[in-house]
């Protein structure tokens, strides 16, 4: 049966250490520089209804390095732009392509993609998760610590996708995971009770300086999502006193590390100060894309490839 990834719940425990053990080998093998193309032959059909610099790039480097390609899909020149349906749409994408991967503004349009295809379908960001980041995230932490098991990771400003992703895998990394936002952009209800039925152990506070205490990973994203550019103003006054500076790292433990999915905005969510500090590792954070998705892929799409035997 095919195995989609919308959420990172969609990997077991045993799932997300395979594949975090595979993006080290894989990021061993390119920095070597031996061949690797255990998709050769295979298409990835990459659909992007919203910007995007480290996922696309990640994702069509990522395909090449394995020996198969990718298709930049913008919805606007598919069909899909013209009213075509997406059930329609993911039916036809899955006779041409070994595997998708979406992003969308609403989690159940990529929802709506899995159901449909029979290949493959991998989340590139949704309103709700951004399951992707997580691994490169948990990859980074791990090259920095050994393990992420038992550290305290400390989320700092708006509950959002990349948050939600964090929060859910916690349960299956096994990290402590505290969330400092002001009220109205809390954590969502589900994702805390999702979490902590999963095993998880999360804290939500409304103090970041509380928040960061003793923290070994420090992270933040932007205040304002993809989507939400109408609420920047409201949003810029609400997460007044959650920017993450110099004073707040130093309430961290001594040697934390700093992580951002990018793209970050200086002077809001953080300080050029930090985000270009000695604890800053957003830019080997944002190489680990590449790794842990080839590591996906390998996974997902790459069964073996056996030619038909002719008769001579
Ligand atoms: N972090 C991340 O997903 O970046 P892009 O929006 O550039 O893909
Ligand atoms: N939370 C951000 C992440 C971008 C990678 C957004 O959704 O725009």
């Amino acid at each position: 049966m095919k195995k989609d990834l919308l959420s990172i719940l969609d990997l077991s425990r045993d799932e997300l250490r395979e594949i975090l053990d595979d993006a080290d080998q894989l990021k061993i093998l390119r920095k070597e520089g031996r061949p690797h193309e255990f998709l050769y032959g295979k298409a990835l059909a990459l659909v992007f209804e919203k910007a995007s610099t480290r996922t696309r790039i990640s994702f069509e480097v990522g395909m090449a390095e394995l020996g198969g390609h990718a298709l930049f899909l913008n919805p606007q020149d598919l069909q899909i732009g013209r009213g075509e349906e997406i059930r329609d749409t993911a039916r036809v994408m899955s006779r041409y392509v070994s595997g998708m991967m979406i992003r969308a503004y609403k989690h159940s349009t990529i929802e709506e993609f899995a159901r449909n295809s029979s290949v493959p379908v991998i989340n590139g960001l949704s309103d709700i998760e951004h399951p992707c980041q997580i691994l490169a995230d948990i990859m980074t932490v791990r090259e920095h610590f050994g393990s992420i098991e038992g550290l305290k990771v400390t989320w700092v400003g708006d509950g959002n996708n990349v948050c939600n992703s964090l929060v859910l895998a916690s349960s299956r990394a096994g990290f402590e995971i505290t969330v400092a936002s002001p009220d109205k952009y809390r954590l969502s209800e589900s994702v805390v009770k999702r979490a902590i039925a999963e095993g998880g152990t999360v804290t939500l506070l409304k103090d970041p300086q509380e928040a960061v205490k003793d923290a070994h990973v420090v992270v933040t994203d932007t205040w304002i999502s993809m989507g939400e550019e109408s609420e920047r103003d409201a949003r810029i006054r609400a997460f007044k006193g959650f920017t993450v500076d110099t004073g707040l790292m130093k309430k961290a433990d001594p040697d934390a590390i700093f992580l951002h999915c990018l793209p970050a905005h200086r002077g809001r969510e953080v300080t050029d100060e930090v985000i270009e500090g000695p604890q800053s590792v957003v830019f080997d954070e944002a190489e680990n894309r590449l790794h842990a998705q080839k590591a996906v892929l390998v996974r997902m799409i790459g069964r073996e490839i056996r030619l038909p035997r002719t008769k001579i």
